[in-house]
């Protein structure tokens, strides 16, 4: 039988990570936030001194990364050589690194692998920008999610202060994002966009209850 695989994309802040953890752990099923890969790219990138927009030493980069994902109960943990660099990776300034290094064609086909991969032995909600266009074109599934860009910078801003990384105005939570939303969008090679068979789901004035009862009210399992 063919495995469960439900795709959800969107910009940042849309609520995507929130959802696909929530119905993860409903359905029982893992949940794999794609985000995380090009972010452990980025920190190697940066840590190797190597800018996250020069094609060429990215692409060599990737040759000999050794990413891997592992589960704890439905938390995700993302290894860079060997090494658990889940809170490393959730920094503003990985967040514009991951998405510079996601332009390199190179990169995404060395991190689409290991996503189809992961997809084929498994039973996966996955969230990202190109999971329902690109990396899992066949999934049962496919949702995309947006938010008005207030919304979304307010959410990250939320979030970056609970997990306590200092330092950060709301001003520039914004700008950051603006800033991504116009790269992730206007890449030439598998962009965010919206696959023409995804249901879209506005959730600026939705609670996570909200978005998450619509959700599971597309999803029906046999
Ligand atoms: O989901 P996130 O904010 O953690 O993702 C960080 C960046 O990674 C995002 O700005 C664009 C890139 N990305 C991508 O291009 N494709 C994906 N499937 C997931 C993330």
């Amino acid at each position: 039988m063919g495995k469960i695989n439900i795709a959800i994309d969107g910009p940042a802040g849309a609520g995507k990570s929130t959802i696909a953890k929530y119905i993860s752990k409903t359905l029982g099923i893992i949940y794999l936030d794609t985000g995380s890969m090009y972010r452990t790219v980025a920190l190697k990138a940066m840590r190797s001194g190597i800018d996250t927009r020069d094609p060429e030493k990215l692409a060599e980069l990737v040759k000999c990364i050794d990413i891997k994902i592992t589960h704890l109960g439905s938390e995700q943990h993302v290894f860079l050589d060997g090494a658990d660099v889940s809170k490393d990776i959730r920094t503003p300034e990985i967040s514009i690194g991951a998405s510079n290094v996601a332009v390199v064609p190179a990169v995404r086909l060395k991190l689409v692998e290991l996503q189809r991969e992961i997809a084929d032995k498994n039973d996966v909600v996955m969230d990202g920008r190109d999971i329902g266009t690109y990396v899992l074109p066949q999934a049962g599934h496919k949702f995309f999610l947006t938010a008005s860009l207030d919304e979304r910078a307010k959410r990250r801003y939320r979030e970056l202060q609970e997990k306590g990384i200092p330092g950060v105005t709301f001003e520039e939570v914004c700008k950051d994002i603006e800033y991504r939303d116009i790269n992730d969008s206007t890449r030439a090679f598998a962009p965010l966009s919206k696959a023409e068979d995804a249901i879209e789901v506005d959730t600026t004035d939705m609670s996570i209850d909200q978005v998450i009862k619509k959700i599971l009210s597309y999803i029906k399992l046999c």
